[in-house]
């Protein structure tokens, strides 16, 4: 598995690779109402790529097959986390997760903060994060829980 900077020739991938992330693994957790409006068949894809522009994101990839990616902001904001269905439970997430960590480390991020899915709480407890608060996000008109969560990673 290579871990690379995202391209804009990726675009349409990391696109599909969210869709079906959620639609599958998240699908447990949330109704099929939930899961349209946040992953919706027709997605946006000039909205994803003014999305992706503004963040940084590292990419997955195993024989040309993007595996998963990671998106986050120079103020600890890790916005997207997300693993190919086919790659789930080998990693992937998590050796992505290390390189953003270990990028705002360098950048001296005291700490990682996320809006985890009810998918992604576990993962992210895993990791050392703790959660702050429960909360209702709206997409599309439908309401979604997750929970606002945080990790320090250096002593302010
Ligand atoms: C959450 C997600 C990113 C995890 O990706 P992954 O590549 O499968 O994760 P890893 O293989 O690195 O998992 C590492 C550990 O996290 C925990 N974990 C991961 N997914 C889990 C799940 N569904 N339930 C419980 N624990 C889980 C486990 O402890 C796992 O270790 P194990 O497999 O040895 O038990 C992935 O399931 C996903 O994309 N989910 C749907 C989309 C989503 O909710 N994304 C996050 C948005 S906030």
């Amino acid at each position: 598995m290579n871990l690379r900077p995202y391209a804009p020739t990726d675009l349409l991938r990391v696109v599909e690779v969210f869709g079906s992330s959620i639609h599958s693994l998240a699908a447990p957790f949330y109704t099929a109402e939930q899961l349209s409006a946040w992953a919706p068949t027709a997605p946006d894809i000039a909205g994803w790529e003014r999305r992706l522009e503004a963040l940084h994101t590292v990419i997955a990839e195993q024989n040309d097959i993007i595996a998963g990616f990671a998106s986050y902001e120079d103020d600890g904001h890790l916005d997207l986390l997300f693993t190919h269905p086919a790659f789930a439970r080998r990693g992937v997430a998590t050796r992505l997760y290390l390189q953003v960590e270990s990028a705002l480390r360098t950048a001296q991020v005291a700490k990682i903060f996320t809006e985890a899915s009810l998918a992604a709480r576990p993962f992210f407890e895993n990791h050392g994060f703790q959660v702050d608060a429960e909360e209702l996000v709206e997409r599309r008109g439908v309401q979604l829980r997750r929970f606002a969560m945080h990790k320090k990673i250096r002593d302010a």
